[in-house]
């Protein structure tokens, strides 16, 4: 990809404070593993595959990048000035380095853009991003000279007791002079507070002018280091999510109520009501009503569906499709243009075809359901035998009556019937009626004959 600005981004960190298993870069945002936003917003500003410096042996990072990005090992967590020193000399280059820490998922590409345009508009060592946080605990401090110019950054447990403390914050987000940079690295020291290398201490060692760039928005600064700053970040993607589908067209009841990931598309003249959940590859057409009170994950829809408050996972539903009020649709479904679900009813890894009516109380699992069908309400394909799954199957036009009971593997061909109430057991040819119960019987006068209760 591209020859533009190197870049690294530093991804290394034990993240203790997270008190997690996972890999701090790792923990989800927005739908994603956030250092995946880090990665993007690089990628968007400077055009190559970044270097990122992962922990030695852990896999997941890596894989999870794949070709997006260089990885190289840290040998130990000694500090961001240490993972720096862990990128090799052969990608060491002596122009321009963005270099970026990986738990910053806010960051705008767009930022990171004219944070390299100010690098660029004269000679300097290093130009880099500070902000002014609503919440600045446990960032470093940017200590300027009378003009301005970066004199250097003091890390908050190193502050000098008694002195007044700087108020603007270190983003972690620096483009340096390679040829300046990459031999300063070898100067740092670890006599301080954490007795780490410090990549801010790179800054007072380096030779020419060191300059900062404010950011507007506050939010971009915002580093993950423990899941009080992950809730926040997750407040703030999901905002900015919301807002940017209203902005293209979409309706949100209650946006506050309502959640969202970065990746859900959603058409022109979509309602969604409040307290609903689209999650992961979620995309909705245009024209569409959901909710409230609706969780739906990695659903495709065409245009003009409406579903209530019903969970939906895995499926695709087409243009048209009605899913009514706690429904559950289950993955491998798909639902053609037209199809209803009554309230309560649910669909598993089943094919149903256009027109259908699927009515409430019903259980369609493992079925594949022909066009203009009709299943009557309490209906239940018995897929499972103790043993394994089987498939139902049912032609086009066919008329299932109520509470009928359908033991798979059976077939119902093109246009049959089946009676209310009916156990089916047996394939029913098309055109057919098939009725699977008992015959009623009326017992005259037996209530007066009714033995008496004590
Ligand atoms: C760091 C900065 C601080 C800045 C803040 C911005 C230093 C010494 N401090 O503090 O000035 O205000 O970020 O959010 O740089 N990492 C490695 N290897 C390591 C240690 C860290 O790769 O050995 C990575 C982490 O994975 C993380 C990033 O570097 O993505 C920053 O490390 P972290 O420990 O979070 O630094 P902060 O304490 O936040
Ligand atoms: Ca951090």
């Amino acid at each position: 990809m591209g020859d533009g600005p190197h870049a690294v981004i530093l991804a290394a960190g034990q993240g203790k404070r997270m008190r997690s298993a996972l890999p701090k870069v790792l923990h989800p945002l927005g739908g994603r593993p956030l250092i995946l936003y880090v990665v993007d917003a690089v990628r968007a500003a400077t055009g190559t595959a970044p270097v990122v410096v992962t922990a030695r042996g852990e896999a997941a990072v890596p894989s999870l990048l794949s070709d997006a990005a260089v990885c190289v090992e840290q040998e130990g967590a000694l500090g961001t000035g240490d993972a720096l020193r862990s990128v090799p000399h052969a990608l060491r280059d002596p122009g321009p380095v963005l270099v970026v820490h990986g738990d910053a998922p806010l960051l705008r590409p767009e930022t990171l853009g004219r944070l390299l345009a100010a690098h660029a508009s004269s000679p300097r060592a290093c130009t880099l991003l500070v902000g002014l946080p609503a919440d600045p605990s446990g960032m470093g401090r940017v200590v300027r000279d009378a003009d301005g110019h970066v004199l250097r950054i003091v890390e908050e447990a190193d502050l000098p007791a008694g002195e007044p403390v700087p108020m603007e914050c270190n983003a972690g987000v620096y483009v340096f002079t390679g040829a300046q940079l990459w031999p300063a690295l070898d100067h740092l020291g670890t006599a301080n507070a954490q007795s780490e290398y410090y990549l801010t201490d790179v800054v007072a060692l380096l030779t020419g002018p060191v300059e900062a760039v404010v950011v507007a928005d506050p939010d971009e600064v915002l580093g993950i280091n423990d899941r009080r700053q992950l809730a926040t970040a997750e407040a703030v993607l999901r905002r900015r999510t919301i807002e940017a589908l209203m902005l293209a067209g979409v309706t949100f009841e209650d946006p506050a109520s309502t959640y969202v990931d970065t990746q859900v598309v959603i058409g022109r003249d979509s309602v969604v009501h409040a307290m609903s959940t689209l999650r992961g590859a979620t995309t909705l057409g245009t024209g569409c009503e959901i909710g409230p009170m609706a969780v739906l994950t990695d659903v495709r829809a065409g245009d003009g569906v409406v579903v209530g408050p019903a969970h939906l996972e895995e499926c695709e539903l087409g243009d048209g499709v009605r899913v009514g009020p706690y429904c559950r649709v289950r993955p491998n479904t798909v639902l053609a243009s037209g199809v209803e679900l009554g309230t309560h009813a649910e669909v598993k890894n089943s094919t149903v075809g256009a027109g259908t009516r699927i009515s409430h109380f019903s259980c369609v699992l493992d079925s594949d359901v022909g066009e203009g069908v009709n299943i009557g309400a309490g209906t239940v394909t018995c897929n499972y035998d103790g043993e394994a799954k089987h498939r139902t199957t049912i032609g086009d036009r066919v008329f299932v009556g109520t509470n009928t009971t359908l033991v798979a593997p059976v077939r119902l061909g093109d246009g049959s019937y089946v009676g209310a109430g009916s156990f089916v057991d047996h394939d029913v040819p098309a055109g057919a009626l098939a009725v699977g119960r008992s015959r009623q019987r009326n017992i005259e006068g037996w209530a007066a004959r009714r033995p008496m209760q004590s």
